[in-house]
């Protein structure tokens, strides 16, 4: 099963081997066409529920390398060591050695203040962000799974000490709704032991996917990071309600983008058999495909057929229906082989413009689960697409 969603991946130009003309490169990978739109329309859906959904919420896009001091004082170096990415800044003698950020939350914290300063924000509250961080993984595997640079998305919350445990469940349901809504099957919850944790973490819940490489892994996770990052940094809050000085503890929900996205993919990946053939197809929600509908004209060499079609696109284009706005339109090779392509890449709705749309003004439209088709007049395309 790893082994076809992987040569889908590279077939259709989702996810690709990292400089794979030099024999690839371990622990890296390269998003193609259709795997760079569903990431940013996941990354984008995150940002709409944990962030603009919202009212209590900032978001926030700090760089990848900050002083040494940063990780040093975050316990990353004494506690993750190797993993850690080492690189020289400047040139010639002047050289300083910092690391490439292993999560995104330490930029999130060192700007506390900044962010206080500017929004003078009342708790609880919290700072968004979508980012790469780099690990040096000893043995990178099972395609984006572990690789060496990935990308999270992250909130850290900020809370009176006393409401840690209510955070916490809300942010719990919070993961679990995007989880469902992005189509990831069957989550299964894993409260970890102390020795489990990471350093900064005093509860940990780790959500984890039945990924078909054979083991249970963690698409995301749920962290009480309690006041251990800002009390490192020696950063504070003047609380309004008291007048005195705090630090805030932290909740933490952290997604990892590519594990987000395998895990869609998997939980989307379909075999069946359609019209007495095999066919494999994405059933990826509406709201994430990469193409939203694609418009085909029946033949590609009548320009009556061709110049109609190509008006149809040029309305949906205008007017997407709800979820990715990209439109495609398709001329190559004959209709069957145009559905398949579409099936592979999750597309929910196929519109072909025939002879009859000349006559009639009515379009079939393909619906990509059932293969079904019914004749839909254009004017009521654009509703008939968002239902
Ligand atoms: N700020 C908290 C933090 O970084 P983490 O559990 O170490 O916590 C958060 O990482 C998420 O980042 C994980 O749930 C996972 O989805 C993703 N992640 C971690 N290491 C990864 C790797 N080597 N490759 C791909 N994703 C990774």
């Amino acid at each position: 099963m790893m082994e076809k969603i992987i040569s889908l991946c590279k077939r259709r130009g989702f996810v690709y081997p990292n400089s794979e003309i030099y024999g690839g490169f371990s622990g890296f990978w390269n998003y193609g066409h259709y795997g760079s739109i569903l990431k940013e329309n996941i990354k984008n859906l995150w940002k709409q529920r944990f962030v603009f959904d919202r009212e209590d919420m900032f978001l926030t896009d700090t760089s990848i390398v900050s002083s040494p001091m940063v990780l040093e004082s975050s316990g990353h170096i004494s506690n993750f060591g190797n993993e850690i990415f080492k690189i020289q800044i400047g040139t010639g003698e002047e050289t300083t050695t910092s690391h490439l950020r292993a999560e995104t939350a330490q930029g999130i914290f060192t700007d506390f203040k900044n962010v206080v300063d500017t929004h003078h924000p009342k708790l609880p509250f919290g700072v968004a962000q979508i980012g790469k961080a780099f690990r040096n993984e000893i043995s990178p595997r099972d395609f984006i799974f572990r690789s060496r640079e990935f990308e999270q998305m992250e909130v850290e919350y900020f809370v009176r000490e006393k409401d840690w445990e209510k955070y916490f469940e809300m942010w719990r349901g919070s993961m679990l709704k995007f989880l469902a809504e992005v189509g990831i099957k069957e989550v299964k919850e894993e409260e970890l032991s102390p020795e489990d944790r990471a350093h900064y973490s005093k509860r940990t819940i780790d959500f984890l996917f039945d990924y078909p490489f054979g083991n249970r892994g963690e698409v995301c996770g749920l962290a009480y990071r309690t006041d251990f990052d800002l009390k490192n940094h020696k950063l504070d809050y003047l609380d309004e309600e008291s007048g005195e000085r705090m630090v805030p503890h932290v909740i933490e929900p952290s997604f990892g983008v590519d594990r987000s996205f395998l895990a869609v993919l998997c939980s989307a990946y379909t075999e069946d058999e359609l019209g007495g053939e095999p066919r494999t197809y994405l059933k990826l929600p509406k709201n994430i495909v990469p193409v939203r509908a694609a418009v085909f004209p029946l033949l590609k060499n009548k320009p009556e057929l061709v110049n109609k079609a190509r008006e149809v696109y040029a309305m949906l284009k205008k007017n997407p229906p709800v979820g990715g706005p990209n439109i495609e339109f398709d001329d190559n090779g004959n209709i069957g082989k145009r559905y398949r392509r579409q099936d592979e890449i999750g597309t929910p709705h196929c519109i072909t413009i025939d002879f009859d749309t000349l006559e009639d003004d009515t379009v079939t439209v393909r619906d990509r689960d059932t293969g079904e088709q019914e004749r839909v007049k254009i004017g009521e395309l654009i509703a008939k697409l968002k239902s």
